[in-house]
């Protein structure tokens, strides 16, 4: 057999985009599948899929019809689904779609160059086994960008909110051990990475049983073992968000200031609903313990708007949660029922519309708060990783802060390069980004 092209398109968490990585690692290190960015010429295309709500998954299905064009053009190209739909759909993904001929969910990757091999011979595969143990820790991701790394440290969770379906796509909470960490960050160090952001979950969870590590103990050895790394983490759980990890992220410079701290609903009612597992006094009370132990940082959330039940009463606990505490930046949604979850079974009561009025309330009142914020960097200085171009102009070079805030500065004379850390002065601010003038 010679060697066959694979194109892999992520869509989802970053986790997702990790895993694409280490997919990739498993199937070029065959020596029979080379991995290729873009699928024109693809004797594979694997979409590798979200499942947290519906819209995701409809994304999917309309891309799967679109990739018709690629099998007109080459009728032996086959068609994969690896990730979460593969893992909540199982075979079920075959009635929906007679293009698809390969299932693989997100713990049997190991096992997908045998399914790619079989697929060729005609078979159809699905592997969407979970396990108890899988990490993946010795496998080598193929990364393509230099600059910024994502790493797992932990796969799955156990929390069980009640509207989630990442319980049962992605199985129980697992850890990868402390050394196979340190090895991978000191191999990114010597291809030259500066930032690493550990991926999980329910990262607070982290403990590797053969070193006794929690999470805080994983940032300090880290932080001290790379002080020329970055080091970032998401996601984190108000409910096991430590007062020792706030500690930890104080004692070093390399640890970005900026959390990411999903509250979801401001009301107690839809928290319990939610089974989040703590009430709004909680939150805040956590959030007082970050502003007290680090001072400056940012602070992110994630908010679902339209819970079963919600009434006008419990939206406006969550506005007015926002209102108390003023984030810079949110990913906010509207619910979506998702098969197999416990929410699935409650009334999905609130009409479409009004979710969508709620969403936009909330989606308007966050951008205000993030521009009030974003004008109070004005006159700061930060240090900024330039990342390259931005979007608009070659002059216009974008990086972002350690607080995870990205800027936009001038390197018309080219003096700035990929990877540098440059000290930015904040001279202009909008919603979504800061814009400064490069100090020398
Ligand atoms: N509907 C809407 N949003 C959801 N999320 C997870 N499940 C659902 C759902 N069924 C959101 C939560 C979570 C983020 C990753 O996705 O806010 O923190
Ligand atoms: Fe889903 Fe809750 Fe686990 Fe986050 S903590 S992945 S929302 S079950």
């Amino acid at each position: 057999m010679g060697t066959k092209k694979v194109y892999i398109e992520t869509y989802g968490c970053q986790m997702n985009f990790y895993d694409t990585e280490i997919l990739s690692g498993i199937l070029s290190k065959t020596g029979h599948y080379e991995i290729i960015d873009e699928p024109t010429t693809a004797d594979f295309i694997l979409l590798n899929t979200c499942s947290v709500r519906e819209n995701a998954e409809t994304t999917v299905y309309n891309r799967i019809i679109q990739l018709k064009q690629y099998k007109k053009q080459n009728k032996n190209l086959l068609i994969g689904l690896v990730g979460c739909m593969a893992e909540r759909l199982k075979d079920e993904v075959f009635n929906k779609s007679d293009l698809v001929k390969i299932v693989i969910g997100p713990d049997e990757y190991r096992r997908a160059p045998e399914i790619l091999d079989n697929s060729l011979a005609g078979d159809i595969g699905v592997a969407v086994r979970l396990s108890r143990v899988e990490t993946y820790e010795d496998i080598e991701p193929l990364r393509t960008h230099g600059l910024s790394a994502w790493l797992a440290i932990m796969r799955g969770c156990n929390h069980f909110c009640s509207y989630c379906v990442v319980p049962y796509t992605r199985g129980r909470e697992r850890s990868r051990s402390l050394q196979s960490i340190v090895n991978e960050i000191e191999k990114l160090q010597l291809n030259g990475f500066k930032e690493v952001t550990l991926l999980g979950q329910n990262v607070n969870s982290y403990y590797d049983n053969s070193s006794n590590t929690t999470f805080p103990h994983l940032l300090r050895i880290i932080a001290r073992a790379f002080p020329q790394i970055r080091i970032r983490y998401v996601t984190s759980h108000p409910l096991d968000l430590s007062d020792d990890l706030l500690y930890a992220m104080n004692e070093f410079d390399n640890i970005c200031n900026y959390i990411h701290l999903p509250f979801q609903s401001g009301s107690n009612r839809i928290l319990k609903l939610m089974n989040r597992g703590y009430t709004r006094e909680h939150y805040i009370e956590r959030i007082k313990q970050i502003t007290k132990i680090l001072q400056n940082f940012a602070l992110s959330t994630d908010i679902i708007a339209g819970f079963p039940t919600e009434t006008i009463e419990d939206h406006n606990e969550t506005l007015n949660l926002m209102e108390e505490i003023h984030f810079d930046g949110a990913f906010m949604f509207k619910y979506s029922p998702r098969e197999g979850t416990k929410s699935f079974k409650m009334l999905d009561d609130v009409r479409e519309e009004e979710k969508i009025r709620r969403l936009n309330e909330i989606i308007a009142l966050q951008n205000k708060h993030s521009k009030e914020k974003n004008q109070k960097e004005i006159g700061k200085i930060y240090e900024v990783l330039a990342e390259g171009p931005s979007k608009k102009n070659q002059i216009e070079w974008m990086g972002r802060t350690k607080h995870n805030k990205v800027v936009i500065f001038n390197n018309d004379k080219n003096l700035i390069h990929f990877g540098n850390q440059v000290n930015v002065l904040i001279t202009k601010a909008n919603s979504a980004t800061l814009f400064g003038d490069v100090q020398d």
